[in-house]
């Protein structure tokens, strides 16, 4: 069998989606993702989750194999968004005796999602599914993505199933485990994953948080993504920053909108002016260029955010909108932030930002708010010099 064991009795059969592009066709993605499924071989055979619909015929394969011949006993299900249980119609074609274990409000959306029957078995918080050996003790979740969602820990191997939690984008590539692979690079995707995702529920995610703290942990292993068998403050120290909306680092984001390139001027400018003052790692994005998620994701990364854009029909320019929207949608709170506006004839962008901003938690804006006539001039040289100036006391 050519399936990977994460412990002797545990195999690993999730599937990877390298022909994705576009993840809740929203979130463009550019090294697929894994939808990560785990069968655990005990007196009773018990898998946990399912996978998308994309991966239904590896997955059912996948199973088969890693049963040899015994019969599925259980699925536990952590998570009801279909990435996770699509493939729940097709599992019970071929496994119809198996019992579904989860909370009621999965077994709610189950009906929701599919017009089947099968047998059930309703869990609660601290409820024990006792497999054998392994012992599943179910922990709720709530909004860890979904409202539905649990975790669950087997009191036998340490092992915390974490649904969503501690997952990123990317598909795997025959090494399952971070320690394999050591890439930072993964890292800021499991920034842009849980920003864009479950960035709205970080006071849930320091609830969940709570429930396992005491936990002995061996291994994490979420839906997504590469499973943590050591060095586990290098994803949970990150999960506390974005849950808690604390910065990981103390630099400056700068994003701008620009139409005919002079308030992309401004931008570059300030640049060039904070890093006159030693600021390093700034970074500079067009917001029309790069996708939003991705500034998001850079959004929860630095302390320091600048906003840099035109009026536009006497509105916020369209992108830039669409970024606010996205960062009050998402909760964004405790960040600094600086406000740059161009106008020819109708300066409004600076004032109707700054009450997209007041929906915000915890956010700090610079006094110095610069308001370029079309382009950049002397003058605005000497506003976007204090703006410079206030930024670099608050770093
Ligand atoms: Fe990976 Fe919320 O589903």
């Amino acid at each position: 069998m050519y399936l990977p064991k994460i412990t002797d009795d545990i195999i690993y059969v999730g599937v990877n989606d390298r022909n994705i592009n576009i993840f809740e066709k929203y979130i463009p993605v550019n090294n697929g993702v894994s939808y990560n499924s785990y069968l655990i071989l005990d007196k009773k055979t018990c898998l946990l989750d399912t996978v998308d619909f994309s991966g239904v015929r590896d997955f059912i394969e996948n199973v088969k194999m890693a049963l040899d011949g015994r019969k599925l006993d259980y699925l536990v299900v952590h998570h009801m968004e279909p990435d996770h249980c699509a493939s729940i119609e097709e599992l019970l074609l071929r496994c119809p005796d198996v019992t579904i274990v989860s909370n009621a409000q999965v077994f709610k959306m189950i009906d929701q999602f599919f017009n089947i029957k099968y047998k059930k078995l309703i869990v609660k918080e601290n409820d024990i599914l006792d497999l054998g050996n392994h012992q599943l003790k179910f922990i709720s979740a709530p909004f860890v993505h979904w409202p539905e969602v649990m975790f669950s820990y087997d009191l036998t191997s340490k092992i915390l199933f974490s649904a969503d939690a501690f997952g990123s984008f990317g598909a795997l590539s025959g090494n399952l485990f971070y320690d394999e692979v050591n890439d930072e690079s993964y890292l800021s995707e499991a920034r842009r994953y849980y920003s864009n995702i479950v960035g709205k529920y970080g006071q849930n995610v320091q609830n969940a948080f709570k429930k396992v703290s005491n936990l002995e942990i061996s291994m994490i292993c979420p839906l997504h993504g590469y499973l943590w068998r050591e060095n586990f403050d290098i994803i949970i120290q990150k999960y506390m920053k974005w849950s808690l909306y604390e910065a990981e680092d103390r630099n400056v984001v700068i994003v701008y909108a620009s139409m005919y390139g002079n308030t992309e001027k401004a931008a570059n400018i300030l640049a060039y002016k904070l890093a006159s003052k030693g600021v390093k790692n700034i970074k500079i994005y067009d917001i029309s260029i790069t996708n939003e998620t991705y500034i998001i994701s850079e959004i929860f990364r630095a302390s320091h955010l600048v906003i840099a854009s035109p009026t536009y029909n006497m509105g916020i320019y369209p992108k830039t909108k669409e970024l606010l929207d996205a960062m009050i949608r998402l909760n964004v709170k405790n960040r600094y932030i600086g406000l740059i506006e161009n106008s020819t004839w109708a300066a409004f962008s600076n004032k109707l930002i700054l009450e997209e901003l007041n929906k915000l938690q915890g956010i700090n804006v610079f006094e110095q708010k610069p308001s370029l006539k079309s382009s950049v001039k002397v003058i605005d040289e000497a506003s976007l010099q204090s703006l410079a100036d206030e930024i670099v006391s608050s770093l």
